[in-house]
């Protein structure tokens, strides 16, 4: 009888420990971006009209710009990168506009100290209509380990039934299978919920559909809109507690530098930063002017984004068209954003001692009535003094106040 017992407990076990390590040989590796992930992509800026000269240059001017000293690791070719598929089912990059092949791009990028993404789709085809990766998930992930590629985007146009965990969960598979790290950028913007299963299927899932050039307004494009920085940064609120290192919410990659005002560029970059998002640019870096060059590789706003807590902002408060938002910081410091969604100018007050800032999924408090913190102001580069004096400031129209509290 006793042996009986043994035998059972030890086939319990043993079922326990083959499915513990199934698990975690299927779960996406989370080492592969414990803060969200930094570079750069073609679509925002230049939509299907890519090349590797364009991806050669943005390598360059990431390096020139100081991008890749502030952060910025991935140079990420976005659709239409597509040639056809050989007889065998292998795919191939388009030979006018990358005549030198995908492989001689990723060694050219990586000599530079930064990593190639790529972009594909589970569907058929791929948004823009090239071959997508249905039906060939294995063979494509076979082509990019060999390539060398080190992120890839994976869309969701034409994937008529297809259920989307399944579908990313292959896609997920067959770049294990390569034995090469490849960052998984889960992109069906967040119509199946990515939220609860993208942790372990890939690094990171768009909650959204595409971001656009605006500020406040969504942009109308007959049968689908592209929504507005302030519309993406409203439907974030639910989704704050799903993200945490190696797996993040994606807002969508940042349209600084494609045509908002000097404000709208530091707003949009301030509250990508709070809400710990990918930092993925979408300007034309190669011709980047410098005040946009000087929010993107602002390294004070930029170390709110990469803190190690890997905690989003949330809203603490919202009147009059000024929202205030608070991220805790893993060495007790928190964030604070101002944000004026306005159209003009707002006053804003802030008596430190009468507000209660505690965030109950971090299980932290700022206890700004007993502890006294030091105040920087983040795009100014300056100290504003303490938490002992109230706060008064005005932003302008689009604008955001950044601050770091210190605790002193
Ligand atoms: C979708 C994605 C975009 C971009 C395009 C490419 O719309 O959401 O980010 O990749 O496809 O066609």
């Amino acid at each position: 009888m006793r042996s009986l017992r043994l035998i059972a407990l030890l086939v319990t076990l043993s079922a326990a420990t083959v499915a513990a390590q199934d698990t975690s040989s299927r779960a996406a590796p989370r080492r592969l971006a414990l803060t969200p992930p930094m570079g750069w992509n073609s679509w925002n800026k230049f939509g299907c009209d890519v090349s590797e000269q364009l991806i050669r240059e943005t390598a360059d001017a990431m390096v020139r710009t100081g991008m890749r000293d502030g952060g910025y690791v991935y140079v990420n070719v976005d659709d239409c990168w597509h040639g056809a598929r050989d007889s065998l089912g292998f795919i191939h990059p388009d030979p006018t506009r990358f005549p030198s092949g995908i492989k001689a791009l990723a060694d050219y990028v990586h000599a530079k100290g930064l990593k190639l993404g790529i972009y594909s789709d589970a569907g058929s085809k791929t948004c823009g209509g090239k071959p997508g990766s249905r039906g060939y998930e294995r063979q494509d992930a076979l082509m990019y380990a060999k390539w060398g590629v080190d992120y890839l985007k994976y869309d969701w146009c034409n994937t008529e039934e297809l259920s989307a965990h399944g579908a990313y969960l292959t896609m997920h598979e067959a770049l294990a299978s390569t034995g090469r790290p490849i960052v998984l950028s889960i992109c069906e913007w967040g119509t199946n919920k990515p939220w609860e299963w993208g942790p372990s299927v890939g690094q990171l899932w768009r909650t959204t559909g595409d971001i656009g050039a605006s500020f406040a307004t969504d942009i109308d494009r007959g049968n689908w809109k592209q929504l507005s920085v302030l519309s993406i940064i409203d439907l974030q609120l639910p989704l704050r507690k799903y993200a945490g290192p190696g797996h993040w919410n994606d807002p969508d990659m940042l349209e600084v530098g494609n045509g908002l005002s000097a404000a709208e560029n530091r707003a949009h970059f301030a509250m990508w930063s709070m809400l710990a998002a990918p930092l993925i640019a979408g300007n034309d870096l190669r011709s980047m002017p410098p005040d946009v060059a000087s929010v993107l590789t602002n390294r004070e706003v930029i170390a709110l984004d990469q803190d190690s807590l890997g905690v989003e902002a949330f809203r603490h408060s919202s009147s009059d068209s000024v929202d205030v938002w608070f991220k805790p910081l893993a060495n007790g410091d928190w964030a604070m954003a101002v944000l004026n969604r306005a159209g003009s100018a707002r006053k804003f007050a802030f008596d430190w001692k009468r507000e209660q800032v505690s965030d109950s999924l971090s299980g932290r408090g700022a206890h700004l009535d007993a502890v006294r913190y030091a105040v920087r102001d983040l795009w100014a580069h300056r100290d504003l003094g303490t938490t002992q004096r109230p706060l008064a400031a005005q932003v302008a129209s689009h604008d955001v106040l950044l601050l770091r509290l210190r605790k002193m």
